[in-house]
């Protein structure tokens, strides 16, 4: 059985997180200026709080908002509610109330249905809110309240956010508004604590002290709104079970097949069992598929009620650790964010990367390589730390040690950092953003390795095309699927992307100035272009471009005409082809939607008020 499993290897870790610092947090922020950097487990203890002090009710629709406030504030005060929408356009509120005692008063006047036989109640904070059987009583809410978000999740669509990047005065004002209108906001942070409550509570049931902790891009700060949810399932030993005096002891269950990682190890057995539980007992999960074979073990399911994709794994703990050291380098220059985001989003428009697994680069090894760029010396000084820096002004206080005895031991504390350290260079981010393109342009991948513990190009242990070591395990490659035809496609595209931005310095402002001609999508560059011609008010909406009849008529495109027919002709054939594939996609997107829809338990919408 993996360690995960076994009793008390991880009380250290475990510690880390059982901390009540969410007062302390708000606290801080006031009484002591000179601490500036909040630390992670603070940030992630505090949210914990929110999801413990929250609940998620399907309703029928934004206005169903007073009737369930008046209905909820009758048992407990509420502080917020938020709307969402999920992927099936059903509607949610989450709302936070103002304790932990609150809600659980809440559950206790909930109802479960029981008229299926089929249809077997738990308790999760994922509810539903039924009609009243008499529409008598009426419900008082204050005007002072209303809802805290509608639609809270929707991301925002393509259109809107290239119009807007195109009316930014520059090219850093771009990355600064893509970061800020891309990142995943408050509510999508939320929702996932929200799950990764809900699996707390029902694992609970099985594994004494089940505690899941989400981490990735979820938690670590570089999240889009979207992005997957990694969590990770620990059962380790409280401080408090752990005492010396404790005599009693619970008999316990060991798991045959040993410690060993993948198909067959314990974590993996585990991992079975809760792919049932998901598929049986855990509302809102669906889809589930079982990768058990893989170095780390994961469960891979949809979460319809909190729209996310989730990766569930049980040995993985210094993947929280890892979390913890990109949120810090995140948090230790504002510009390490936007720039991050920025390259990012190019990787993705030029086919770096692939939402699928594949012999590509991911967003993971691409924020490392951006980290360690932004190590680099600069004339007056450094923007980040090495890992090693880190590691040198660590305490006692901020030792970790996760399985596999991996060392997950730096400075916590990033108030204790000297100034002189980071955040040392007065470049704009469009200036590091051309800088990066320009640094990997040269990088000697061919003998060197990528290292963001050292912060300097270190030698190539062996002869794989891309080497960027894992910060937390240093014997190990985090780029190692990486192929060499897409290592070399990388070196093209940085390439290419660095001769781009420097020929706009001395060129005048396109249509597609700045970022707008790196994250467009090479394929729908045509269309984009031919949309904008002459700015803004020559926008048409696109529905409008496809009805077939345009086709035929001249008149229509006669208003726009700065190119000539057959160039639009042609523009328009493309876009009507790739809006085909969209809808193509689309409609198959539906089909797996259903699917999904009949494999959980829906309620009947002309329940939920
Ligand atoms: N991870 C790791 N080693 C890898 C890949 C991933 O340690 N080779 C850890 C990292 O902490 C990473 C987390 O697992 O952040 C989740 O991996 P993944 O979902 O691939 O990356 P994210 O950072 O979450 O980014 P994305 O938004 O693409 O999901
Ligand atoms: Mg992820």
């Amino acid at each position: 059985m993996s360690v995960f499993f076994q009793t008390g290897k991880f009380c250290i870790f475990r510690k880390s997180f059982n901390n009540p610092f969410c007062n302390l947090l708000l606290l801080r922020n006031y009484s002591d200026p000179s601490k500036k950097f909040i630390k992670f487990n603070d940030v992630v203890e505090q949210r914990r709080a929110e999801a413990r002090r929250s609940l998620v009710v399907q309703v029928n629709s934004e206005s169903s908002f007073s009737e369930l406030y008046g209905y909820c504030s009758k048992y407990a005060p509420i502080k917020d509610v938020y709307h969402y929408r999920n992927t099936e356009k059903e509607h949610f509120m989450l709302i936070e109330f103002e304790t932990e005692e609150n809600v659980k008063e809440v559950l206790q006047v909930c109802s479960s249905h029981q008229k299926d036989l089929d249809v077997m109640p738990i308790q999760s904070p994922f509810l539903w809110f039924k009609a009243a059987a008499n529409n008598k009583e009426t419900y008082k809410v204050p005007s002072s309240k209303s809802l805290a978000t509608k639609d809270g999740i929707t991301v925002i669509d393509d259109d809107i956010l290239f119009e807007e990047l195109l009316n930014c005065e520059t090219m850093s004002n771009q990355m600064q508004l893509l970061y800020e209108r891309t990142k995943l906001n408050d509510l999508g942070i939320r929702l996932r604590f929200m799950v990764a409550r809900q699996f707390e509570v029902i694992f609970k049931s099985l594994y004494a002290n089940a505690v899941v902790h989400p981490f990735g891009s979820s938690v670590n700060g570089f999240g889009k709104m979207g992005c997957d949810l990694d969590l990770v399932l620990t059962n380790d030993l409280t401080e408090e079970m752990s005492g010396a005096g404790r005599r009693l002891v619970f008999q316990e269950k060991r798991v045959e097949g040993g410690a060993r990682a993948g198909g067959g190890g314990a974590s993996a057995r585990q991992l079975e069992l809760l792919g049932a539980l998901l598929e049986l007992r855990v509302p809102g999960a669906a889809a589930v598929r079982r990768v058990l074979a893989a170095r780390v073990p994961i469960l891979k399911c949809a979460h319809v009620l909190a729209a996310a994709s989730v990766d569930l794994c049980c040995t993985n703990t210094s993947g929280v650790y890892m979390s913890e050291l990109l949120w810090m380098f995140g948090s230790l220059d504002p510009r390490v964010r936007p720039l991050t985001f920025a390259v990012r989003r190019w990787a993705t428009a030029v086919g770096l990367t692939n939402p699928h697994p594949g012999r590509w680069i991911t967003n993971f090894p691409l924020t490392l390589m951006v980290l360690f760029f932004l190590q680099q010396k600069r004339k007056t000084g450094f923007i980040l730390p090495s890992v090693r820096f880190l590691v040198s002004k660590a305490g006692k206080q901020d030792i970790r040690i996760a399985e596999e005895n991996i060392n997950c031991t730096f400075l916590r504390d990033l108030n204790k950092l000297p100034q002189e350290t980071y955040g040392q260079c007065e470049e704009d981010l469009e200036t590091l953003l051309l800088q990066f393109f320009e640094f990997y342009a040269q990088f000697d991948f061919q003998e060197k390795a990528i290292s963001i513990n050292e912060g300097v190009p270190v030698r190539k242990p062996n002869a794989l095309p891309l080497y960027i070591v894992n910060p937390l395990e240093q014997a190990l490659n985090v780029s190692r699927n990486v192929s060499y035809e897409e290592c070399e496609r990388l070196k093209l595209e940085v390439r290419n992307a660095a001769w781009q931005l420097e020929a706009e310095l001395e060129g005048k402002k396109e249509e597609d100035w700045g970022l707008l001609g790196l994250i467009e999508r090479k394929g729908s560059r045509g269309l984009k272009k031919l949309l904008r011609v002459g700015n803004s008010h020559r926008l048409v909406s696109v529905k409008d471009l496809f009805k077939d009849d345009d086709f035929t008529s001249d008149t229509n495109t006669k208003s726009h005409q700065t190119k000539s027919d057959t160039e639009i002709e042609k523009s328009v054939k493309e876009m009507k082809q790739s809006m085909d594939n969209v809808e193509k996609k689309e409609q198959r997107m539906k089909f797996k939607n259903s699917q999904i829809a009949s494999e959980v338990f829906r309620i009947r919408r002309n329940k939920i008020v």
